[in-house]
């Protein structure tokens, strides 16, 4: 008989539900809100509000594009934590009653396990090759910085984390500083494949171990910015696309420093990234030139799975569904925890 698993994600500001069918994805619908964007933030009130909004419609069309009927389902997956607590409320109640309704049990799904477990998802035509265990993972987004060290789908070790900020909130923070919107991220990338990388350097840090840290590179980027503007006023708009492409290089750099010293010293040639950041273009690039460079298989998600979604959260749930891994009714939604 097969397994299908409906994957539900509301942890932040993307409302989002994915069918999975014996490890294969048979769709992934993501609802954005666009409401924050006036805001140059996600505004949790408005988040939950949404997904209050979104999440019947959301699964629904999930369902109906899977083609498959409620009754048909083995389990309901839903994102515990970490994440926006009003957002995360929307999702795990509406799963808990689901599940309840259709007497299937529940899965909780770690946000941060389900990146990382995004690279085992398949999909009809595609190449479907996934890394082996034990590997690395990059986890970067808005929220962390962290290489993991997978040793099987449920056992994860955190060998480097920021001890401040996190790459994908220096860069949207040094982005805002330059008057450009949110988030940063990708207007970043966009501008920095005109600019010059070598243009302007950054501070760099010097942290013991695995260990990362933005939050010295986005002061280094205010205040040169400062000192710049004083000779020249119009100094941004003059050189914003080497601006975005030193600023890209420098974080790009810190990360694959702390990466490759972590693959040499646990002698592991898998590496993959995962979250937000792995959307960059920069980075994706680094990632090929190591491989070439020292013989990694690099696994790069596709752009729909860098971002929150669903297919990963239903993904996760497919394996723990194997392993006999439920949830109880009783089980709080979370807003901080690490993986596991
Ligand atoms: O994983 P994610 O979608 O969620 C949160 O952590 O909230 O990551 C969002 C982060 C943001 O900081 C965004 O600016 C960054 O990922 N991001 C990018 C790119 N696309 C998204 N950063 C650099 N280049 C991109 N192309």
């Amino acid at each position: 008989m097969s397994t299908i698993i409906l994957g539900i994600e509301s942890s932040c500001d993307d409302t989002s539900a994915a069918v999975i069918k014996d490890g294969f994805l048979l769709s992934n619908v993501v609802a954005n809100q666009a409401v924050h964007e006036s805001y140059g933030g996600v505004v949790p009130e408005l988040a939950s509000r949404a997904h209050q909004q979104n999440i019947v419609p959301v699964v629904h069309e999930a369902l109906k594009r899977a083609g498959v009927s409620k009754e048909e389902l083995s389990a309901v997956a839903f994102t515990r934590g970490p994440g926006l607590m009003g957002s995360l409320l929307v999702g795990v109640s509406f799963a808990k009653g689901f599940a309840r309704s259709l007497g299937v049990p529940m899965i909780d799904v770690n946000h941060l396990v389900g990146h990382v477990l995004a690279h085992f998802i398949k999909a009809e035509g595609d190449e479907n090759k996934h890394p082996s265990l034990p590997f690395l993972c990059l986890l970067v987004s808005g929220g962390n910085s962290q290489i993991i060290l997978v040793k099987s789908h449920s056992q994860m070790e955190i060998i480097g984390q920021t001890i401040d900020d996190a790459a994908g909130e220096a860069i949207d923070k040094c982005s805002k500083v330059m008057g450009l919107g949110y988030p940063g991220g990708p207007i970043i990338d966009k501008l920095a494949r005109q600019g010059n990388p070598e243009a302007f350097k950054f501070n760099k840090p010097h942290i013991q171990g695995y260990d990362y840290s933005f939050s010295g590179l986005k002061t280094s980027f205010l205040y040169s910015l400062k000192d710049w503007i004083k000779e020249d006023l119009n100094f941004i708009e003059n050189n914003i696309n080497d601006l975005a492409a030193s600023l890209e290089k420098t974080v790009v750099d810190i990360l694959m420093d702390k990466l490759k010293k972590a693959a040499k010293a646990y002698g592991i040639k898998d590496v993959a990234v995962a979250g937000g950041v792995s959307a960059n273009t920069g980075l994706r690039n680094a990632f090929l030139d190591h491989a070439k460079r020292f013989g990694w298989n690099v696994f790069i998600p596709k752009f729909a799975y860098t971002t929150d979604n669903a297919a990963m959260i239903a993904m996760s749930g497919y394996l723990k569904y194997q392993d006999n891994d439920f949830a109880t009714i009783d089980m709080p939604a979370y807003s901080r925890v690490s993986l596991k």
